[in-house]
């Protein structure tokens, strides 16, 4: 088989590709090692940045996000007692969309059938070849067959646990990496949510997030320890922790109910440097890992498809290649923007184990900062609803 693009993965960043490449004539085929279902029973983050928001809408992948999704002009950092609303649109004139990731991945699932796209699920032993070639290709086992993929290029869309980051020399690989000292314990509930817009709580027993999917599916975090399994926790002890967490006014109206999914993730920072080498482009979340704080993962997938889409437009369009050799410097340009902030709001909002009364008052500081000055409002909203392409 043979095609322009392959693309290894197919979560957001894939998906999205294959819709704006298969949207201008660029041939591409998806090879994802789940099953539709499994990647669409997927929990993520719910938070799109403004450029998401017009991909999608380009992708032909927006008309149930317009619908259904809760345009937000603002979000809540408090401080143990004290509530401080950041004003998106009073600071920087712009908002962001509150809309599950489930349902963009069920959305561009939809654009990519209405297109008849070749989707191939449930692939196994996938390896990149000849990268280094103008011949690359892709090997894969598909129910006991083995099948080879010739394509022009590989767009490596297959996560931080992928196959694609690894097929790049590691002598070429440079990597930045911090691991937190704590995780995110988070439940879906199918209440009304705590309070209109996002909370997130800076509190001496630890982070807490209250957001949500829609006016009956909130999605709510605890800050964890990193030895923490899921079933030390049942849903009354979550309940307990997340309203001990809250400033008390807004706890008591907090709706409870029993755990639709509840999980425990680890928070990462991850670079690696360059996205590209030879026939291979590094997309998403193979090539980067931000911690949620910032909700900018799947963001991030964006922009970096947004960039890498250009690219191969213009190489088959105009036989203009500048896209395909500035990708990884442009991506990473902004990939970097996004791991300063998510880092500064963890850092921020977190509990750290390591931390003395000084490193408290500095974080106490910062809050007040962000309560009382519009420059420190407007670095903050310009960041979360997502900086420029
Ligand atoms: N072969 C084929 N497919 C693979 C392989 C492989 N060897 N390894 C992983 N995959 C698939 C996974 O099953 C998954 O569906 O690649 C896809 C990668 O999707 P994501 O991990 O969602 O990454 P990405 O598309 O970059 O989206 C980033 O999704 O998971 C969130 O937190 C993440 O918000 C971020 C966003
Ligand atoms: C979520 O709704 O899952 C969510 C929202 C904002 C974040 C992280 C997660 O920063």
């Amino acid at each position: 088989m043979r095609t322009q693009v392959a693309i290894i993965g197919g979560g957001p960043a894939g998906l999205l590709l294959s819709q704006l490449l298969n949207q201008k004539g660029v041939e591409t085929v998806v090879l994802e090692r789940q099953s539709r279902d499994y990647v669409l029973s997927r929990i993520r983050a719910g938070v799109l940045e403004r450029g998401t928001v017009d991909l999608l809408q380009r992708a032909g992948a927006s008309a149930r996000m317009m619908k259904n999704g809760q345009p937000h002009c603002g979000c809540y950092l408090t401080h143990d007692q004290q509530m401080i609303r950041v004003d998106f649109a009073e600071a920087c004139g712009a908002e962001v969309m509150v809309y599950g990731q489930t349902e963009v991945t069920r959305d561009l699932y939809a654009a990519q059938d209405g297109l008849g796209a070749t989707h191939i699920h449930g692939v196994e032993n996938v390896v990149l070849h000849d990268i280094e070639t103008s011949k690359p290709y892709v090997t894969y086992d598909l129910d006991g067959a083995a099948h080879r993929l010739e394509c022009d290029f590989i767009a490596g869309c297959d996560g931080f646990h992928g196959v694609s980051r690894k097929s790049i020399p590691q002598a070429v690989r440079k990597e930045y990496e911090k691991i937190y000292p704590f995780g995110w314990l988070g439940v879906l509930s199918e209440t009304p949510p705590l309070h209109e817009e996002l909370i997130y709580a800076n509190h001496p027993r630890g982070f807490a997030l209250a957001s949500m999917r829609n006016p009956m599916l909130s999605r709510y975090y605890v800050q964890v320890p990193l030895s923490d399994r899921v079933e030390d926790w049942s849903d009354d002890a979550f309940w307990s922790e997340l309203r001990a967490r809250l400033p008390q006014d807004v706890a008591e109206g907090l709706v409870t109910g029993p755990s639709i999914e509840k999980s425990i993730a680890p928070l990462r920072s991850f670079v690696t440097e360059p996205m590209r080498h030879g026939a291979l482009f590094l997309c998403g979340d193979a090539a980067h890992i931000v911690p949620p704080t910032g909700a900018k993962g799947l963001n991030l997938a964006a922009s970096d498809v947004h960039y890498l889409s250009e690219g191969f437009i213009a190489h088959y369009d105009q036989s203009d290649s500048t896209g395909l050799e500035d990708y990884s410097q442009k991506a990473l340009a902004r990939v970097w923007q996004a791991m300063r902030f998510s880092w500064s709001v963890t850092t921020m909002m977190h509990h750290f184990p390591e931390h003395t009364a000084y490193d408290r008052e500095m974080q106490r500081v910062e809050l007040m900062q962000l309560a009382s000055n519009p420059t420190a409002q407007r670095l903050f909203a310009e960041n979360y609803v997502g900086l420029p392409y």
